[in-house]
């Protein structure tokens, strides 16, 4: 008892120091949040030496290593912003004083057909990030190597390490809230469902999910090439996330779910009862990227089929910022 008191008192005194160091930067690095679907907080702008164009909802996470970055464009109507090799996108928020956030450096590194479009993809060369004040950003970014470095040291397993580079532009991506969702997927008797959240639509017709290669769902959707997206409803969050080791497994047992299922209208697949907004995708194009493999997709059927908040995550930076909006008289130096 003695021991818990004491470990719970020093405890609390780390706690109280990280406060004290880190200030408005002391916060997990991922929060989850309930909004409505599609989010109508940050606005992202892809920019360009002489060009400026609105991606809010046409930017995503194509490959986790190297962070890979996709980008639907037009190569005629966009013809200008594709010939830059070396754009930035900025977060701003999308309303009120429109404030920059962050921005996030890239090199154009490939591009893969999306119909009449192209999806561009980018590299993160760097990031600028402005939800915390500068000097607790670096001591942030300090403990959170320091505790990276720590925990590989101690590690039996292998870790596929990220640079810090690119763990800081991950965190500036997530400035924009993203929706996590569960996919599912049929390939004859075996079938698994799992949250993703590297997702989002690209140009104006297409989707696309990155999953690390190494996934035993990966073959499933490679030959099915059929999947069902749900929307998770906020209050379902800890379901979805406990949904999560599934990503270890090569199929499921859909009656010892933990909750009921429906299925999907086009392609008939078990998707939750609970699901807010169902969406019937045909695969059209798959493409390894480095760690992940990358699907490109395109709508065959959705279906919405309640309101509410939805589970999106944001990095735990942007989060503060929102608290501090919240709350004015907290000062974040
Ligand atoms: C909410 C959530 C979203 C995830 N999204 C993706 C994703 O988009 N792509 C992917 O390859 N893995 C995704 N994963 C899988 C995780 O990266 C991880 O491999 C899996 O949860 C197993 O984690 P563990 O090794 O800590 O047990 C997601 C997991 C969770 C819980």
């Amino acid at each position: 008892m003695g021991t818990v008191a004491s470990h719970g008192r020093f405890a609390h005194a780390g706690e109280a120091f990280k406060q004290l160091v880190f200030g408005s930067a002391n916060v997990p690095q991922q929060c989850v949040v309930g909004m409505s679907d599609p989010q109508s907080e940050i606005s992202v702008a892809l920019r360009g030496r002489d060009t400026t164009l609105d991606v809010t909802n046409n930017n995503v996470i194509a490959a986790a290593r190297p962070l890979t970055l996709g980008i639907g464009l037009n190569p005629e109507s966009h013809r200008e912003t594709i010939r830059d090799r070396q754009p930035w996108l900025t977060f701003r928020e999308m309303t009120g004083e429109r404030r920059l956030l962050a921005e996030i450096k890239l090199c154009m590194v490939d591009t893969l057909p999306l119909g009449e479009e192209q999806l561009c993809l980018y590299t993160a060369r760097s990031c600028r990030n402005f939800c915390v004040p500068r000097g607790r950003l670096w001591m942030r970014y300090l403990y959170d190597g320091y505790r990276q470095l720590w925990s590989e040291m101690r590690s039996r397993t292998p870790t596929l390490r990220m640079p810090v580079r690119e763990l800081h532009c991950v965190f500036a991506f997530y400035i924009c809230p993203r929706p996590v969702v569960l996919v599912s997927v049929v390939d004859g008797n075996l079938g698994n469902i799992f949250p993703m959240d590297l997702i989002g639509p690209v140009g104006t017709q297409h989707f696309t999910l990155a999953l690390h290669n190494d996934s035993p769902a990966l073959p499933l959707m490679v030959r099915s090439r059929r999947i069902a997206l749900s929307n998770v409803p906020v209050s379902y969050s800890a379901v979805a996330f406990e949904l999560g080791k599934n990503h270890k497994k090569a199929s499921v047992d859909w009656g010892a779910l933990p909750f009921a299922t429906k299925t999907s209208t086009s392609f008939g697949l078990p998707v939750p009862q609970f699901a807010s907004r169902v969406r019937d995708m045909q695969i059209e194009t798959v493409r390894t990227l480095g760690s992940h493999t990358l699907f490109v997709a395109r709508t065959i059927e959705d279906h919405g089929w309640a309101e509410g908040l939805q589970l999106f995550q944001i990095h735990g930076f942007y989060q503060a910022w929102r608290q501090q909006l919240q709350q004015p008289h907290l000062t974040s130096s």
